[in-house]
C-alpha cells in the first residue's frame, strides 16, 4: 500500500495568496489580460510552468550549504560533473545557467546557416535558437500526435517515414541535426519510445547526421517508457534514462525541470572538436567551463536533484498525481490530451468552448476564466501562441488546436490543491457559455505570447 504515497513529507512551506473576485478582475485588466504580466502574489495556484518552480529537498539544501564558490575547479563542479557523467555517459559535460543557453552554445557550434534541424517538436526557445544560428527548424511529429483523444502510448515520437524521406530526399545534404525532445512538451507532454529513439539513432548513423536529445524531462520520459513500452518493465528509470542518453551523440538539458532545481542546464557531448568549439563560446558568454553561469550551491543542488529525480517512488507519485487530476477534469466534462503525461495536462479548450471562434482565442479565454474564477494561472497553447496574424493583430492562420497547458510544479502542490483546480474547471464546464472571447490590442513581432496585450470582446 505504501506505493500510493509520495516518498517525502513537507518541511518548509510558503503562504499562497487569496484575492477577492474583484481584485482578480482588476489584476487581470492591469496585466493586459496576459497572465505572464500578473504578479506572483496575485496568484493562488500557479500552473504557468514546471520550470524552476519545484521544491528542493532537505538533502539538496544541505548539499547547497557545502557549495564551493571557487572561480575555477570548484569541488561542487566535480560533484556535478561526476553525477552527470554517471547518468549520461557523455565524456564531455558543459554546465550552463539554463536550457536555452545550452541551445545557443550548442547550435552555434553545430549548425551552419541554411542547414535543417529536424525534430519530433522543437520547444519555442529551441526553435528560436535554431533560427538565430541561421538554420531552419522543422517539426516531424508522428501522425498519432494529431489525434488528441487517441490512447496511443508514444505520441511524442518522430514520424520515422517523414524523417527517412527527408534524409534520403532532395534536402538530404541540408540536414545538420536531428533533435529529439523527451518528453514532447510542445505536443501534449507525450513520451518518446525507446524503439523510436533507437530507429532515429540508426537512421542518423546511416546518413551521418548528428543525433541529440533535448532531455529536459528525461526522468519522466524514462518512467513512462517503463510503464508503457514492452521490454522495459524490469528496468529502473535511471537505467532507461542512461540507455536513452547512450543512443545519442549528445544532449542539451534544461535542469530547471528534472534537475529539481530553480536554475541550471547542461550540454553533454562525445565529439572532441565540437566540445572545443562549444567550450570557447561558453567561456566567452556563460562563464568558465567549471561553472557556466551557475553558483557552486546550484551545482550541488543539481547533483543531488539528479539522484532524487530518478527514484521510482518519486516518479510513481508524480505520475499518479497528474493522472488523478486528469481523471477529475475529464469526469467534470473537460477533455484533455490523451493519455495523461506527467509534467502537464493540456485542456481541449476548443471543444469546451465551441461558441468561440479561433479569432476569439478560446484557449486564452479559458486560461483567463481559470484566473478570474479561481486565481489559477496557466498558459495558452493555441492560436494566440502558434497562429499567424496580420499587421492589425488579427488572426489569419489558426493553430491546429486550441489548448491550455496546466503545468504541474514538482513536489509543490498536494492533491488537495489539484482537486481545487478540478473543481474550478468543473464550475466553468457547467456553464461554458459565460466564457467570453478576447482580441489582441498590441503584440511584439517575436515570441508573441510573452508580451502580447489583449482586451475582452
Ligand atoms: N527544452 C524544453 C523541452 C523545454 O520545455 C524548455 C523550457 C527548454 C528547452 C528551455 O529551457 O527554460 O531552462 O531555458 N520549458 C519551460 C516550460 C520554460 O514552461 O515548458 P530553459
Amino acid at each position: 500500500l505504501h506505493q500510493m504515497l509520495p516518498p517525502y513529507r513537507i518541511k518548509v512551506v510558503e503562504p499562497i495568496p487569496f484575492l477577492s473576485p474583484q481584485e482578480r478582475r482588476a489584476a487581470l485588466a492591469e496585466a493586459g489580460y496576459n497572465p505572464f504580466h500578473l504578479r506572483a502574489d496575485q496568484i493562488t495556484i500557479d500552473l504557468l510552468s514546471d520550470s524552476g518552480t519545484g521544491a528542493t529537498s532537505a538533502a539538496q539544501e544541505a548539499a547547497a550549504a557545502l557549495g564551493d564558490e571557487s572561480y575555477a575547479g570548484a569541488r561542487s563542479w566535480f560533484r556535478f560533473r561526476d553525477e552527470v557523467h554517471d547518468l549520461t555517459g557523455y565524456p564531455h559535460i558543459l554546465p550552463v545557467h539554463q536550457g536555452r543557453a545550452g541551445e545557443r552554445v550548442l547550435f552555434t557550434g553545430l549548425l551552419k546557416p541554411g542547414q535543417l534541424c529536424l525534430s519530433n517538436t522543437h520547444f519555442d526557445t529551441t526553435h528560436a535558437n535554431v533560427k538565430l544560428a541561421g538554420a531552419e527548424p522543422r517539426d516531424l511529429p508522428c501522425p498519432a500526435a494529431f489525434d488528441l483523444d487517441s490512447p496511443d502510448p508514444f505520441k511524442g515520437n518522430i514520424d520515422l517515414d517523414a524523417l527517412t524521406r527527408t534524409l534520403t530526399g532532395p534536402e538530404r545534404d541540408r540536414v545538420g541535426l536531428v533533435l529529439m525532445t523527451i518528453t514532447n512538451n510542445g505536443l501534449g507532454a507525450q513520451p518518446v519510445s525507446m524503439a523510436n529513439l533507437t530507429a532515429v539513432r540508426d537512421l542518423c548513423r546511416r546518413h551521418e547526421v548528428p543525433f541529440f536529445l533535448d532531455a529536459a524531462r528525461f526522468a519522466e520520459n524514462a518512467w513512462l517508457v517503463g510503464q508503457r513500452e514492452p521490454g522495459y518493465q524490469d528496468w529502473t528509470p535511471r537505467q532507461i534514462a542512461t540507455h536513452a542518453f547512450g543512443l545519442a551523440d549528445g544532449c542539451v538539458v534544461s535542469l530547471k525541470k528534472d534537475g529539481l532545481s530553480a536554475i541550471g542546464g547542461l550540454i553533454g557531448l562525445r565529439d572532441d572538436d565540437l566540445h572545443a568549439r562549444c567550450e570557447a563560446n561558453l567561456i566567452a558568454t556563460e562563464g568558465f567551463s567549471t561553472y557556466g553561469g551557475l553558483a557552486g550551491h546550484d551545482l550541488e543542488r543539481l547533483a543531488q536533484g539528479l539522484r532524487e529525480v530518478v527514484e521510482p517512488g518519486y516518479l510513481r507519485a508524480r505520475a499518479a498525481s497528474t493522472a488523478r487530476l486528469a481523471r477529475l477534469i475529464n469526469e467534470a466534462g473537460v477533455d484533455t490530451v490523451q493519455p495523461a503525461g506527467i509534467h502537464a495536462l493540456y485542456l481541449n479548450a476548443g471543444r469546451l468552448l465551441p461558441h468561440l471562434s479561433p479569432q476569439e482565442f478560446p484557449g486564452h479565454a479559458l486560461g483567463c476564466q481559470l484566473y478570474l474564477d479561481g486565481g489559477i494561472r496557466c498558459a495558452e497553447l493555441g492560436s494566440l501562441y502558434l497562429g499567424g496574424m496580420d499587421d492589425q493583430h488579427r488572426l489569419v492562420t489558426p493553430a491546429p488546436f486550441e489548448l491550455v497547458r496546466l503545468a504541474i510544479p514538482r513536489r509543490v502542490y498536494t492533491d488537495t490543491h489539484l482537486e481545487y483546480v478540478a473543481a474550478v474547471l468543473a464550475d466553468i464546464a457547467k456553464e461554458p457559455g459565460r466564457v467570453s472571447g478576447y482580441r489582441v490590442v498590441s503584440s511584439p513581432p517575436l515570441l508573441r505570447h510573452f508580451k502580447v496585450r489583449l482586451a475582452p470582446i
